[in-house]
């Protein structure tokens, strides 16, 4: 996509997508590759700079990763970090020793002031460490350029053949001056100009989109969510009036949604948006079923249903966009593999095949802050823009056991009074995603001198970063007080209120 490229190898660290997210954020792109990735394809991304990312691994293990080609011989510039860095000394003659001593958290760097990686940070600044292994013997021609208490060689270098290696991590947030060390490497080492950014991701993905396509038309299938908004948007304006959206409401949506997305279309964007009413079906098909995989499949099913029924009318479209995102083609490659299947999730998959179409994935290598930024670049407004994830099931997994449409309505009432509170408590941002739930249980309340028995709600919110992690959101008591309150005495159907307070993991964050 861009022309300035970083390659960022992956060796399993659980923070590799922090580096490229950290990179991206200093406007120079960055791509993740699995360890494994071959020289021929490594030199067709003609990177500008590589990153090896840490890893869990020893390097001296049977099982480690080590990449297939010689990395350091490739005539670019090379950052190891953690693992990384114990793999450099592993391949270039130095040693590294497992018996010495585990260093996790936060640790003071005293860098050489005249090294070009620590250019402009204080020499001494706080660095995250979290590596079992120690490099005890410097590879021939390297040099020392900082150190902790605890570790005397910290961070090491030969700049005769562009080669730099940090035992801490810079990319998280814990490394005060981590971003600088990051752009000292990308900007000056690397010399990338750092032009990458929303506008200019937006022109080249219009030039790639037009150029794929050609005369042939495109369906977007819009669920009301961030991203398959957007993506609409930057497709319209690629090709016009060869793209045709259609959103299904399937009765599962929260309070007033696909009215919401409707107007939103209707009000901001000249385009064509077919709303088709999939309640019916929806319903009827999820009538007496309880169990959430079932559910799931049943939803899946009926969204293939309704969009093939729609996409007939259509026949000249030859393909389907989706706004798959980069961490959902990573997942698929990295070097973990696969991750076991917790949940079916539903997309549209298996659709492109069945209906003979091509797929179309312009969000393929973005982050959902980046594809936040590109709505605000076309126009998207803000408080769309920054809405919190909705899982395509909708409100079918948050309402736990058989599905009513009485349920459904009581349980968009206390969502809705719920997100109204937290947008007053002007806390709306600092969340990731914040939903009710409506729990298959009753008890026992008094109401005015009444004994009420009705359903409990639990309402749930989590901060996250890309949705695979995930901590409960601590509310200030008062506003918790405020929204049990107004759902106890505006919504018929719950008279009591609990909040979940369990991250992911181990639990998720839906909870079907
Ligand atoms: P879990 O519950 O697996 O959710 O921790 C992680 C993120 O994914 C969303 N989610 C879905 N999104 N289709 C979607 O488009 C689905 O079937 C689905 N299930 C969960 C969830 O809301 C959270 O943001």
């Amino acid at each position: 996509m861009a022309n300035e490229k970083i390659i960022i190898l992956d060796f399993g660290s659980q923070y590799t997508q922090i580096i490229a997210r950290k990179v991206r954020e200093l406007g120079v792109y960055a791509e993740i590759y699995p360890f494994s990735i071959s020289e021929a394809e490594f030199k067709s991304l003609n990177p500008k700079g590589l990153i090896l990312s840490g890893g869990p691994s020893s390097v001296y293990a049977e099982t480690a990763p080590h990449p297939s080609f010689d990395v350091f011989a490739q005539g670019i510039p090379v950052l190891g970090i953690c693992y990384g860095l114990q793999l450099m000394a592993y391949q270039l003659g130095g040693a590294v020793d497992k018996a010495a001593k585990r260093e996790y958290g936060r640790a003071h760097l005293i860098a050489e002031k005249d090294e070009i990686l620590f250019k402009d940070i204080s020499s001494d600044s706080v660095v995250w460490m979290s590596h079992g292994d120690s490099l005890t013997k410097m590879p021939d021609g390297f040099k020392v350029i900082a150190h902790t208490d605890n570790a005397p060689i910290c961070a090491i270098s030969c700049s005769e053949k562009q080669i730099w290696g940090v035992q801490f991590h810079p990319e998280v947030h814990h490394s005060s001056e981590g971003k600088k060390i990051l752009e000292n490497f990308v900007r000056v080492i690397c010399n990338c100009t750092g032009n990458w950014n929303a506008h200019s991701f937006i022109e080249s993905a219009i030039e790639k989109i037009r150029e794929q396509v050609g005369n042939d038309e495109v369906i977007c299938a819009l669920s009301g969510g961030v991203d398959s908004t957007v993506l609409a948007v930057l497709l319209h304006k690629a090709i016009g009036d060869k793209l045709h959206c259609i959103h299904i409401d399937t009765g599962l949506m929260r309070l007033n949604e696909s009215k919401k997305l409707m107007d939103l279309f209707a009000q901001h964007f000249d385009m064509s948006m077919e709303l088709i009413e999939g309640e019916e079906t929806f319903l009827g098909r999820l009538n007496g079923v309880s169990d959430p995989e079932q559910k799931r499949k049943i939803i899946g099913k009926s969204f293939i249903d309704l969009f093939e029924v729609a996409a007939k009318r259509f026949n000249n479209a030859r393909w389907l966009a989706q706004g798959t995102l980069y961490p959902d083609v990573i997942e698929s490659v990295s070097v973990k593999g696969p991750s076991v299947v917790i949940k079916s999730h539903h997309n549209v998959g298996g659709l492109p095949e069945q209906m003979n179409m091509k797929v179309l994935e312009p969000f393929r290598e973005l982050f959902k802050d980046e594809v936040r930024a590109v709505g605000r670049e076309l126009g998207v407004p803000d408080w769309f823009v920054n809405r919190h994830p909705f899982p395509g099931p909708g409100l079918g997994i948050r309402i736990l056991g058989e599905i009513t449409k009485d349920k459904i309505e009581v349980l968009q009432k206390a969502d809705a009074i719920y997100i109204e509170e937290i947008r007053n408590a002007g806390l709306y941002d600092d969340i990731w995603q914040a939903f009710a739930v409506l729990l298959p249980v009753s008890s026992v309340g008094v109401m005015g001198d009444e004994r009420t028995y009705e359903n409990v709600c639990a309402i749930r919110a989590v901060t996250s970063t890309d949705g695979m992690t995930a901590d409960w959101f601590a509310f200030p008591p008062e506003v918790l007080g405020r929204i049990s309150s107004r759902i106890i005495n505006e919504v018929r159907g719950i008279n009591r209120v609990v909040y979940d307070i369990t991250s992911k993991p181990p639990g998720t964050i839906e909870w079907e």
